[in-house]
């Protein structure tokens, strides 16, 4: 099910997730609300605090930039080794209208449960590597401005504000068919 994603910046954005400890039928659903909200957005990555569920739960499909990767449901993910730097332009769904360079890991390892609750560990780089990065990120109530220089946190800040305004006040659409 397709679900609301948080705008930044909202307090559950800023929380820390909590560890699954199972991975259950409900933590599956959570996971399929994760991957369906990610591909209406349309984006690569999506964290469950995103759809203000402050679980460690997040979903990555890098396929668009690389063809080798495949969609990944990653429960309690923990980075294990991280190696080299790399600088890529990134934008989120929580900040729909931003991007900026940011500097992460160029490869990492990280550890992980699958949707099945199995113990798995993948060793990446490239756009995945990043997309691990800013998606774990998220589980510890950081989002990819906090790793940019306060002035343009603000000024991003702003903007947001702004958009969220204007949001709230726009009209609902009109409504279609049998409404009375
Ligand atoms: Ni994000």
């Amino acid at each position: 099910m397709v679900r609301d994603i948080l705008l930044w910046p909202h307090p559950l954005l800023s929380q820390v997730a909590a560890p699954v400890d199972a991975v259950d039928a409900s933590v599956q659903a959570l996971i399929g609300d994760l991957f369906d909200t990610m591909y209406a957005a349309p984006g690569v990555g999506l964290a469950a605090p995103q759809l203000g569920v402050l679980r460690q739960v997040i979903v990555l499909d890098t396929r668009a930039r690389q063809p080798e990767s495949c969609p990944i449901a990653m429960v309690n993910p923990r980075l294990v080794a991280l190696a080299g730097t790399t600088t890529y332009r990134e934008g989120c769904l929580s900040i729909p209208g931003e991007a900026e360079e940011v500097e992460r890991a160029e490869r990492v390892s990280v550890e992980y449960l699958d949707e099945l609750g199995q113990p798995q560990r993948l060793d990446c780089e490239g756009l995945l590597a990043i997309a691990v990065q800013h998606e774990t990120d998220h589980l510890v109530g950081r989002v990819y401005l906090d790793h940019l220089s306060p002035l343009t946190r603000a000024l991003i800040r702003q903007r947001m504000r702004r958009r969220k305004r204007e949001r709230a006040s726009a009209r609902p659409a009109a409504p279609v068919g049998e409404a009375l």
